[in-house]
């Protein structure tokens, strides 16, 4: 009796109770992205342009330690357009096809969440995706497929 209770209240502490155990992969590559501030989108004037800038947190070899490193990444080669959805995809190209685009970052949760207005099917339509589920941090620089 005594050990249920214990259990059901660590659950309802932890707030996740009913649900499935984490993605460890996704935990590590939002904790990776969490050592990153201060993140923006440029959008420029370009039709084309989405580069993602953050301070991220880098090895700097001669001094030994680790240290603030300003770094970015074009979302082009990040996201793409799906019928209105934002989905991780190499190379994705997305923003032809989406305007408004803005990043926020929710510090409780680290999700480091993209918000764009895209082309749907029939019109365009705000959608939103945490970039640390494909978005990470190699040596203080932001890595996504592979490529940064
Ligand atoms: C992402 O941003 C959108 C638009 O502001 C918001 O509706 C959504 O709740 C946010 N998602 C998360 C996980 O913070």
């Amino acid at each position: 009796m005594k050990l249920l209770t214990i259990i059901t209240l660590q659950a309802a502490l932890s707030g996740v109770s009913a649900a499935p155990a984490p993605n460890d992969c996704l935990v590590k590559q939002r904790s990776k992205l969490k050592s990153c501030n201060g993140f923006s989108v440029d959008t420029g004037t370009s039709n084309n342009l989405a580069f993602l800038h953050a301070e991220c947190l880098g090895y700097d070899d001669k001094g030994g330690k680790w240290t603030k490193v300003e770094t970015g990444i074009d979302l082009n080669k990040c996201l793409a357009n799906v019928d209105g959805h934002l989905n991780g995809r190499k190379n994705g190209n997305f923003k032809v096809h989406c305007d408004n685009v803005y990043v926020a970052l929710d510090s409780a949760s680290g999700v480091v969440n993209l918000t764009a207005n895209c082309v749907g099917p029939l019109l365009k339509r705000q959608t939103s995706i945490d970039l640390g589920q494909f978005v990470t941090v190699d040596n203080g620089g932001l890595v996504c497929f592979g490529q940064n």
